[in-house]
This record gives structure tokens, sequence and C-alpha cells, in this order.
């Protein structure tokens, strides 16, 4: 096998190259071929100075995470990057794309470092529940501070070019197009410099409170997460002013532990979960797209003025339509002050904005849609309502245009059937707020066409969404995986659990809020019948006294004016009157039980949603979860937790509370305890 790494020799300087597509991850060919070629470079008496470059769209973009559960193959990473620093020849980086994790790695073994402004440096490790294992936490805070060392690794962001310049990350920028000319001259410019400055052996300056100051205000972002910790403990470790050796061995035993443990697999499982979601089964990768130049969205709330945002924000111009000019008017209100508050944070310009807004056309017109490529629906959930709107549609629409529905619940097949056209017809539902929340189900009819399919993918990556296809069911894969969850916890209240306790278990878990928080943020009046005689659950009684939620102030919990919550002396009466009338005398509930009934219940769901086919895979699902809900990621998706608590363990938790257990999950445990 030909080796992806190659030299070429510019007079004295041997330029080092990786071709190894798409990201040039440091696979074990690579590894092997940078050894061989800073040997070949430090062997060659002609040879003074080298340069490690990169072939395709970017610089190395990190170890190969496929082969972390493979045996180790020699060299390991950490070894290659003491080799180059090593090297009694000056070695310069020549940096485009992104220098992540063991490609930053990499960088920082290099003498020196030269990157074009496009490019981004960072140390992303610990989304993967990881820290930098080749010596990056001890060179990283030598080279650029504890302070931005704990930045990169403990947050993972990768930074700016210009920002790694600015912090002696970078020692030189290049022009964008030049790369390679100006490293190789920045070679010459070096090759005799000594002594060769080398990361390994700078003194770490001093910040003593550094440390305490990132620990204090970041811990409730850290919550959960064992690897930010690790991260940090490195740097202090550095910070300490422990020897670079005995750095080293701390960030070894940290990242062994790290890699060993549940989390992480939890975490890579989900980035490679993510990009597989983005495939679909039948539908080759090489359909060709149709082409989006114009959205329409139906309807200016809440959901369309989100949805809107993000095509705009894309740069792709928007057509929305409202029945009265009020609501038009509070809507595209309401995306320039959201707009404007990004701004405000610093994370857009004022030009941007009115980028944005500018290329927003409202209109009372319908038939103004008849120019889109794309139109969605996004008003209120009735059917008849919508398939109103998708005849309209079909007659005024271009051919070949896109008609898709945000509905959350109902059935894309039959909103299709009106029209002349279901192979045009999807859902694309979003999740509130529209334009913060990354995931979209795409969801598929029976007759949606491919290429459909095929371009509301390409176009959610293009607005930075993470999507997933569901089929037609009621709630698709995300909110059908609600429904047990709810009506679990809405009788466990009955049973003897109080709001406090489930909300408790589900935040200690690491969901960011409970069952009832959420319905409390929701709205507890969603749903409802509005009949304030007609008390079926406790949920009716709620909503019967206008406990709506936060809105009104009161719902499962009390709020004061800042949306504080309290435990709620009324719930608890309200609960007890209904257990009173229903005949039941409260127990006591177990934290145990109300995992079983509901975590382990939706795990049951997504099961059943699988043995129907309406979700490709079970990662899909976890994506679902992690993108739409706040799972946390530590625990890598309903689907993936469930095999690391043991199917075993779960269906006997179902079985243990007389539900009826999904097939696949009974056979699943026979099967070694995977799902498929
Ligand atoms: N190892 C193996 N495969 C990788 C990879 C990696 N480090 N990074 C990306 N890939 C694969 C993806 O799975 C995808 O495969 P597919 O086409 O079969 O689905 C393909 O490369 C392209 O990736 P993306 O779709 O993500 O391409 P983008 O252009 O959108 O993004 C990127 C490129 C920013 C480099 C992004 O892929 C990324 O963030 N990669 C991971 C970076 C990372 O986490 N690096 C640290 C690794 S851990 C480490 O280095 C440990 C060390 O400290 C010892």
């Amino acid at each position: 096998m030909t080796s992806p790494i190659r030299t070429e020799r510019h007079g004295e300087i041997l330029v080092i190259v990786s071709d190894n597509q798409p990201v040039n991850a440091l696979s074990a060919a690579v590894r092997q071929g940078l050894e061989a070629a800073i040997k070949e470079g430090v062997a060659d008496a002609s040879i003074e100075a080298m340069v490690i470059r990169c072939d395709g769209r970017t610089f190395f973009a990190g170890a190969d995470i496929t082969e972390f559960t493979k045996p180790p193959v020699d060299p390991l990473l950490p070894q290659v990057v003491d080799m180059i620093e090593a090297s009694d020849k000056p070695v310069v980086a020549a940096i485009h794309g992104t220098a992540l994790g063991g490609g930053c790695e990499v960088a920082l073994g290099c003498h020196y470092r030269i990157a074009v402004p496009s490019a981004k440096l960072g140390t992303p490790e610990v989304k993967l529940g990881l820290l930098p294992g080749a010596g990056g936490t001890q060179r990283l805070p030598r080279v650029a501070g504890i302070k931005l060392a704990l930045e990169m690794t403990a947050k993972g962001d990768p930074i700016p070019a210009k920002r790694a310049h600015e912090a002696g990350l970078v020692d030189r920028l290049a022009g964008e197009g030049s790369l390679e000319a100006e490293a190789i001259a920045f070679a010459r410019e070096v090759k005799a410099a000594r002594p060769i400055p080398r990361a390994s052996e700078k003194p770490v300056a001093d910040d003593p409170a550094a440390v305490e100051t990132f620990k204090r205000e970041n811990g409730r972002r850290f919550r959960g997460f064992d690897a930010p910790a690790a991260n940090i403990a490195c740097i202090e470790k550095a910070a300490s002013g422990a020897s670079f050796a005995d750095g080293i061995t701390f960030e070894r035993q940290e990242f062994m532990r790290l890699m060993m443990g549940v989390q992480s697999a939890a975490q890579r499982h989900i980035f490679f979960a993510e990009r597989q979601a983005s495939k679909i089964d039948d539908v080759p990768a090489e359909t060709s797209l149709r082409e989006i130049k114009r959205v329409g969205v139906i309807g200016a709330g809440t959901m369309g003025g989100g949805i809107s945002m993000n095509f705009l924000s894309a740069g792709i111009p928007v057509t929305i339509v409202e029945m009265q000019q009020d609501a038009l008017d509070r809507g595209t209100g309401t995306m320039r002050k959201n707009y404007e508050a990004t701004a405000a944070k610093g994370r857009m310009t004022a030009t941007q904005v009115e980028a944005a807004m500018g290329a927003l056309t409202p209109t009372l017109n319908f038939d103004d849609l008849g120019e889109c490529d794309l139109i969605i629906e996004a008003v209120y959930e009735n059917m008849d309502v919508k398939k109103d709107i998708f005849t309209r549609l079909d007659k005024i629409a271009k051919p070949g245009a896109i008609l898709a529905s945000n509905t959350s619940y109902l059935d894309i097949d039959e909103i299709a059937a009106v029209t002349s056209r279901p192979q045009d017809v999807v859902g694309m539902h979003f999740f509130s707020p529209a334009n913060v929340m990354k995931l979209l189900e795409v969801v598929r009819g029976a007759k949606t066409a491919g290429d459909v399919l095929a371009t509301v993918m390409a176009l959610a990556k293009k607005i930075r969404k993470v999507a997933v296809v569901a089929g037609v069911t009621y709630g698709f894969i995300g909110n059908r995986m609600l429904i047990p969850r709810q009506t679990e916890a809405t009788k466990l209240l009955l049973e003897g659990a109080t709001p406090e306790q489930i909300d408790r278990v589900h935040v200690a878990f690491g969901m960011p809020m409970g069952p009832f928080q959420m319905a409390d943020l929701a709205g507890v009046d969603i749903g409802w019948h509005r009949d304030p005689t007609r008390i079926e659950n406790i949920r009716d009684a709620l909503a019967a006294e206008n406990r709506w939620g936060q809105k009104t102030k009161a719902g499962f919990y009390d709020y004061d004016d800042k949306r504080t919550p309290s435990n709620s002396a009324r719930v608890a009466e309200i609960i007890d009157e209904f257990r009173k009338r229903e005949g039941v005398t409260p127990r006591e509930i177990s934290d145990e039980e109300i995992v079983a009934r509901t975590l382990y219940t939706m795990v049951n769901e997504g099961a059943l949603i699988l043995e129907e086919g309406k979700a490709q895979r079970a990662s899909d699902i976890d994506v679902v979860w992690i993108y739409g809900y706040g799972w946390p990621v530590y625990r890598g998706g309903p689907m993936f937790w469930a095999q690391t608590e043991g199917l075993a363990k779960v269906v006997a938790g179902l079985e243990a509370h007389g539900f009826p257990v999904a097939k696949s999950l009974k056979d699943a445990v026979g099967a070694g305890g995977r799902l498929k």
C-alpha cells in the first residue's frame, strides 16, 4: 500500500506532505509515514529544515477516531510528536483548514507554526470525552499560556489563526494562496537559528488565579461531564510547576482513564451517529439535488419566524406569509429583535443583521410563494387547516418546488394526498426555538421522492442543523417517545411521587429539566380540552385552575416575577384531592421506579419505532434526543444508554412494572445486549 505521506525536496528544505483524505486523520499509516519522513530529514546531510503540510481541505484534523476501539499500532501519536520535537533540524508546521486535536499537537511538536488566516486551531478532544493525549495539555500552556489552554482544552472550541497568532500559538500568518511557499521561506529563515525552540522546554508562565477562576466560571456548563475536569487537572499540573515529564505521565494516566470510560464511548458514538444520520439507506449519496434559491414560510408565529431565521442567516432569501398585517409585523419585529440581541452579544455585526433582515420579504399575498423553491408551512396543528393550505399550495407552487410541513405530530401522507404532487411533499419538523435547536426531523412520506429527501438533508447541513429521517408515525421519533414518558410521569404523581422528585431524578440523570419543569415551560394547557369541569387527570386539574405554567406564574410549580420556581402547596393539595377522588392511597416511590417507568419506557418506544421502520437506525434515535431534547451527550442518547445500563436490566425493569416489552429489545438481550 502506498503511504499517505510523501516528501518533496526544495533545496535544503524537506517538505513532508500528508494526503489522507478527507480530513488527514492521523491514522497508523500517517504516523508511520511521518516517522519515516522525519528520520529521512534528520539523516540527510543536505537537508537543513523541514516543513509539514497537508493536501486537501485541512491540516491534520486529529487522531483517527475509528482506531480508538482497535489494538494500538506503533508508532503512537505521542511518540511521533516527541520525535518531531526532538529533531535537531527545525520543523515548521504549515497550517490550513483545521488543526484539531492530535493535529494541533503535531503542530505543537513542530518548532514553528505558520498558518493562513482562515485556519483554525483547537483541541476538541473534550467533546469526545477525552483530553489532548499526545502532549497537548503540557505543551499548549507552555506556548499559549494557562488561560487560553484552559479555554481550548476544557471547552474544546477551536480558535481562529489570528487569535492563535496573538497568543503565540502561531508564529506567523501567511497569504491564503501562498502557504507552502511562505512556509518554505520561513524554514529557510530559521534553519540555522539555535537553540531550536521546543515547547516542552519552555517554562509555564505563572497565572495562579486562572485555574480557580476558570473552574468557578464554568462549573454549570460542565455539569455531569467527566472530561472537562480531567483537562483542567492536566493544565493545573502544568501550572503547578511540575516538570514536563511528570505532566506527561499525568496526562497519559488521565487520557487512558477517560478513554476506558462510558462517557467517552458515548460521545464518540454521537460523533459518528451525527454524521451517519445524514445518510439515507436507499438514496444514493450522488443523487442530484434540487436548487433552493428562495424559501417560503407560511406563518410568522414563533415557529415560522425561527424557521425563517435559519435560512436568512445562511444567506437564503425568505418570503414569509401571514393572514393579517399585525401578525406579520409582530413576527418580523420579533425576528429583528432576536437578531439584534445576538448582535448585542457580539455574535453578529449590525451589517449582518441588516443583510439578514434585508433578505426577508414579508407579504400578505399567498400567491407570492409561487416563486419559492421550498415552502414550509408552520401554522398551528390542525389537519383541516393544513390540508387547505396544501391544496392552495398545489395550485400556485412552481413545478418541482418542495412542499414541507412543520407539523410535530400529523400524518404527512394525509397532507400530501390533497396535492397532485405527493412526491414533492415532506415533513420538516423544527424544534423550538427553531433558530437555536440543532435538530431537524425530516419526515419521509410514503411517496416522498429521493431527491426531495437528499435536497432537504443537504439544506439542513447548510443551515447548520443535524437532520434525522423519520417515518410517518404519530409524533415521529422524538415526540412519540415523549408520550410514554409524560404519561408515566403523570401516573407516578397519582401513585405517590411529587413533581419535584420526578424532576430531580431527571435533572440528576443529566436532562436540562424534568417532565414537569418542561410542562411548565411549554404550557400545561397544550393539548387541553379547555373544559374546566372535565377533570380526567392531574394535568386537567391544574389547567382548570389556570395553572398553565410559567406564562400564568403557576403550573406544577409556583413562579415569581423573575420566573424563579418554588414548590407549590396548592399543587400538593390538587394531587391529594385527585388521589382521594380516584381512591388511590399514595405510596413511597423509589428513584429506580421513576427511571424504569419514565426512561426505560422511552427506550421501549424507541425499539418499537425501529421495529416499525420509522427510524433508520438506533443511533438516529440517539441523535434526535441529544439535539432535540437535551439528553445528556455523555450518556449517548436513549438507545446507547440502554446498552450501557444493560438491556437485560432494562427489559427486567419494564416487565417488573407490567409494560409489554418490544420484541427487538428482548431479542437483543439474547444476542449479546446490542441493538442494531
Ligand atoms: N477520525 C476519523 N474520522 C474522522 C475524523 C477523525 N478525527 N474527523 C472526521 N472524520 C470523518 C467523519 O466521520 C466523516 O466521515 P464520513 O464522510 O464517512 O461520514 C469525514 O471524516 C468528514 O467529516 P465531516 O463530515 O465532519 O466533515 P466537515 O468538513 O464537516 O468537518 C472537521 C471537518 C471539522 C475536521 C470535523 O470532521 C471534526 O471536527 N472532526 C473531529 C476532530 C476531532 O475531534 N479531533 C480530535 C480527535 S481525538 C485526538 O486527536 C486524540 C489525541 O489527542 C490523542
